[in-house]
């Protein structure tokens, strides 16, 4: 069976992640990532492991529009980086056997390049927009009709003359992703026919990936040390991944190239990961916050100029992951530290005096 090809269209794909670079468990790519992606990328649903809710919704939309010889429905994808998105995105495109075609909110500039984009689009093939929440509003608009319709419209001519013209489009499927559901305009989410949130991996699974990969790479590596790595990789594949290639490096220096756990514990805690898989940037968040700011709760600003990062990357690598643990709580007034938190930093939890009003 022919694997779709990946066709670039122009503008370029853009990764928005300048600050990340430097960061081990960011869940952002960086450029041996994308390298290897090809090599790692599972090309099917059936390959992919974990996320069994969203293997099953996406089977079921998949299999029901190839029954009826139909276009799937479009599909909008959300959740932290480096969960999987834009590889479901690919592996929509190989189930359905069509192409996809590439790109992404921030790098479709202005509404006439979207239009160009559409009208090159042909049946059932796909169009995966990721960052779609970064779309422009005029270009939004473009979108609107396409995603519901099937149509481009146009206005020809000025004034009392003007006249809006319809071009009709073959029936094709726009695959969204974005981390922000919370930044994506209303009139957009609801064009989407089908919404799938994509969360975090359980140990078992980020191991199975793991596991796969060093089989893929070559890598020799015991279940101890598979498990180790796992553990720390925040439930994110990117991430999970990233630390395997890190370990081996480790392992070939400072070992006979076999990834134990004790050879995985040396190279983790040389790389300041630690056995939550938190690293420097997530433990100055947490400690601002109960040192500084006494527990919270406080604005995300001001955590993010105390630290000195952008609140995006706060919010969209730091944020995420400290919630699942139970060491972060987001309320109306700000982020708050939990208990969990202060025992993970081994802070311990007395809160100063609430000041005296009387
Ligand atoms: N379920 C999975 N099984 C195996 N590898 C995965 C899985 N999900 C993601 N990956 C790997 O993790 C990396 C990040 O996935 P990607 O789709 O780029 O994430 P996102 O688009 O959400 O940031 C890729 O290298 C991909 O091969
Ligand atoms: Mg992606």
């Amino acid at each position: 069976m022919r694997l779709s090809t990946t066709i670039r269209t122009s503008p370029e794909v853009v990764y928005n992640a300048p600050t990340m670079k430097e960061r081990i468990v960011s869940g952002q790519p960086e450029e041996e990532d994308v390298a290897l992606d090809g090599a790692l990328r599972p090309q099917r649903l059936r390959d992919l492991i974990g996320q069994e809710r969203v293997r099953e919704n996406l089977g079921i939309l998949i299999e029901a529009a190839l029954r009826r010889g139909e276009s799937v429905d479009h599909v909008l994808l959300y959740g932290p980086p480096g969960l999987g998105k834009t590889t479901l995105a690919h592996i929509i495109a190989n189930e359905m056997n069509v192409p996809i075609r590439v790109t992404s909110g921030p790098a479709i500039e202005r509404a006439g390049d979207l239009a160009a984009i559409l009208s090159n689009m042909r049946e059932k093939e796909v169009l995966f927009i990721d960052e779609v929440h970064r779309l422009g509003r005029a270009v939004e608009e473009v979108l609107y009709p396409a995603i519901e319709d099937f149509a481009l419209d146009f206005v020809i001519g000025k004034g009392p003359a003007a006249r809006s013209v319809r071009l009709k489009l073959p029936h094709f499927t726009v695959v969204g992703a974005t981390t922000r559901l919370a930044l994506l305009t209303a009139p957009l989410r609801t064009r989407f026919g089908a919404i799938v949130r994509v969360d975090f991996y359980d140990q078992d699974a980020l191991q199975a990936i793991v596991r796969r990969a060093a089989t893929v790479l070559g890598v020799e590596a015991d279940a101890a040390g598979l498990a180790e790595i796992a553990r720390r990789g925040r439930g994110t594949p990117r991430v999970a991944l990233r630390l395997l290639r890190r370990v081996r490096d480790y392992a070939q220096v400072r070992a006979d190239g076999r990834i134990t756990g004790e050879v995985a514990r040396q190279a983790l805690e040389l790389l300041d990961v630690d056995e939550q898989g938190l690293d420097d940037l997530d433990r100055r968040v947490l400690s601002t916050i109960i040192e500084k700011f006494d527990g919270g709760p406080v604005g995300l600003d001001t955590v993010a100029a105390s630290v000195s990062e952008a609140s995006d990357t706060i919010m969209d690598v730091v944020e995420p992951y400290l919630l699942q643990l139970g060491f972060l709580d987001r309320t109306p007034r700000g982020r708050t530290a939990t208990t969990r938190a202060y025992e993970h930093l081994g802070v311990s939890y007395t809160r100063s005096e609430q000041p005296n009003l009387l």
